[in-house]
């Protein structure tokens, strides 16, 4: 497996490893600023690759925060790893994640996040917000560089496959047949719709991203609002109350 690094937004760099045995990207994003700050480390397996793609841009030893939205090993699997590498490195998840996992399993104490907290790195500036069960798991939450406005969407917008760093036209139709093709896989229900699922994604779109930095496949830039407006419908349509 190899990494290649794209930026898709200003300082903004994504990091894209294709693992054959799962048929998908794994996606890392890196914003470089004073504090430079990761999305998701990856699996643990993926450390070396990881590590080694961050340094074509900065040195990893500076890493200042490292995100993710929940407890899953793509999203934190090699958290140790780089809190390790890093001496000044803090992990930032919700308030819940880190009650719930990471105070237990990180071997720094994480920063839990409260809903709509901030989180200045220097130029650009994190907003958390809290977004239980979407995508997925009650310690969900999101994270949104609003001086760029790029929305880290973790598993919102999966795309299987090796499709190209960006995909400005439409992202949500091939997300729409992922969602639907997942149905029926060994993977199924992996998205549930709950009471607080159209509340969710109506207060995403308002944050009107212009960059949708997506974990499995390409990004995209452009009309964030209308992207997840439209997906915010398209699970409510496939997995909603009928
Ligand atoms: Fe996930
Ligand atoms: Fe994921």
């Amino acid at each position: 497996m190899e990494s290649t690094v794209t930026e898709i937004a200003s300082d903004v760099y994504r990091i894209s490893t294709f693992a054959p045995d799962f048929g998908i990207q794994f996606n890392q994003f890196l914003v470089k600023d004073d504090e430079p700050f990761l999305m998701h480390t990856g699996m643990k397996g993926m450390f070396a690759l990881t590590r080694d793609a961050v340094a074509s841009v900065i040195e990893p030893a500076q890493m200042r925060w490292i995100g993710f939205s929940h407890f899953e090993s793509d999203e934190c699997g090699a958290l140790n790893e780089w809190l390790a590498l890093a001496p000044n490195a803090t992990a930032i998840c919700s308030f819940v994640g880190a009650m719930v996992s990471v105070n237990d399993f990180a071997i720094r104490p994480p920063r839990g996040l409260a809903d709509d907290e901030t989180l200045p790195l220097g130029r650009k500036r994190l907003r958390f917000l809290a977004t239980p069960h979407v995508p997925h798991c009650w310690d969900a939450g999101l994270i949104f560089e609003e001086t760029h406005r790029t929305l880290f969407c973790s598993d919102l917008f999966f795309q299987p496959g090796q499709p190209p760093p960006s995909n400005n036209s439409d992202l949500v139709a091939p997300a729409r047949e992922a969602i639907i093709a997942g149905q029926s896989g060994p993977l199924a229900k992996d998205m549930p719709y709950t009471p607080y699922t159209d509340a969710t994604f109506a207060r995403l779109a308002k944050l009107e991203p212009q960059t949708l930095a997506v974990m499995h496949g390409s990004s995209f830039s452009g009309n964030g609002k209308r992207a997840l407006h439209d997906l915010g419908q398209v699970i409510r349509e496939i997995l909603g109350p009928h």
